[in-house]
């Protein structure tokens, strides 16, 4: 296939894109969070996925925003280039560039945003923005060396990350709506609150699941928020996690240390029946039974195992992405890019960052 495109530029310079599908590599730049990565895509094919990671907030026990923007600017330069030379390209092949536009932290978003502009103009290429949610979405859509099926539309795709948890019901590449969503905390940071809570590091969330698989998930039942329609809420959950350690220790000061692995299992079993039953409630409510997870969380394995077998009891066709393509990536950025390319859904350049782009 040959695309021949009239692109806006700037608000009154207009280029023609003239290039052959064999020919054209997508640069995706992702910078939303504190993840700073970079992705080159070709002919429904990653040929790289670079993520540089920020161990600074480590210390700090989450995110600290000002320190990710300044570690965006210390890294977009080098993982830019590593993407690009992994990919077997030089710079003036690049066809297009998509970037995360929002939804994120803002200081973040316009390194990625600031660099991309910068760097079309210089290489007098288009530029697309994506919505960091609906590329979460479309991750379902690179094609890997496994095979691995794609879902069908319409389908339901959970969401669920450090800063996101959301149900979405996709009924195109370019059109999905969101039907649930959290109203205060995102599941990953309930994961990473309750980790805080019994001490360990920052992002806790894989280090709950690993310490749960020695415990008892039955030990110390939490309640379960009652939050109307898809929508979720993990603060309260959080807060009795909290209140209830606190009450235990003031009996016996070891409680944590002597319960650690029930207190994993039993807050992770928690969290995951509460976005199961939301799952659930979606998919009786719209009759869809294509459901998809994404995000960092769709790495836990008892979500995972859950999953598996509620799609057994309930008819359920599930699709769960690579882990290289479920937390955040630039290859999710660049498929989305392709798509809205081929709908000629172009930015220019007087674009801005948005924190609360919504879909
Ligand atoms: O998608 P992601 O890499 O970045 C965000 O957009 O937030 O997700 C990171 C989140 C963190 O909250 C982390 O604790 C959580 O995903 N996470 C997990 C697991 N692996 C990552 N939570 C529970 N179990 C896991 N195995
Ligand atoms: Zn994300």
């Amino acid at each position: 296939m040959r695309f021949l495109i009239s692109l806006p530029l700037t608000t009154n310079l207009i280029k023609r894109l003239d290039v052959s599908e064999d020919k054209l590599y997508i640069l995706g730049i992702e910078s939303s969070c504190d993840d700073t990565a970079a992705s080159v895509f070709q002919n429904d094919q990653i040929l790289s996925n670079i993520v540089a990671g920020q161990l600074i907030h480590k210390e700090y026990g989450g995110v600290v925003p000002e320190l990710a923007s300044r570690a965006h600017q210390q890294n977009i330069i080098p993982v830019v280039d590593a993407a690009i030379k992994k990919a077997g390209i030089s710079r003036e092949q690049l066809s297009l560039i998509a970037f995360t536009r929002g939804p994120g932290l803002i200081g973040s978003l316009l390194v990625g945003t600031s660099f991309s502009k910068a760097l079309a103009l210089s290489l007098n290429i288009p530029l697309i923005e994506v919505n960091h949610m609906h590329a979460h979405v479309l991750a379902h859509f690179i094609g890997d060396e496994t095979g691995a099926k794609r879902p069908h539309f319409p389908f339901l795709c959970l969401t669920v990350s450090g800063g996101h948890t959301q149900i979405l019901l996709v009924k195109d590449y370019l059109k999905m709506e969101i039907i649930g969503e959290t109203l205060d905390d995102a599941a990953g940071e309930a994961f990473d609150k309750a980790a805080k809570i019994i001490g360990l590091p920052y992002p806790g969330g894989p280090l709950i699941d690993r310490l749960a698989q020695e415990g008892n998930p039955h030990a110390f039942p939490f309640p379960h928020p009652h939050v109307p329609d898809l929508n979720f809420s993990f603060s309260g959950l959080k807060t009795s996690f909290l209140y209830f350690t606190n009450d235990q220790q003031k009996q016996d000061p070891h409680f944590i240390e002597k319960n650690k692995a029930d207190l994993a299992a039993s807050i992770q079993k928690t969290i995951v029946d509460i976005l199961i039953s939301k799952l659930k409630q979606a998919s009786a409510q719209t009759g869809i039974k294509e459901i998809a997870l994404a995000g960092g969380v769709s790495a836990n394995s008892v979500l995972r195992q859950v999953l598996v077998s509620e799609a057994k009891k309930n008819g359920w066709n599930t699709y769960i992405p690579k882990l290289e393509y479920c937390t955040d990536n630039a290859a999710m950025i660049a498929i989305t890019g392709y798509y809205k390319f081929l709908k000629g859904e172009f930015s220019n350049q007087t674009i801005t960052a948005s924190a609360r782009y919504t879909l």
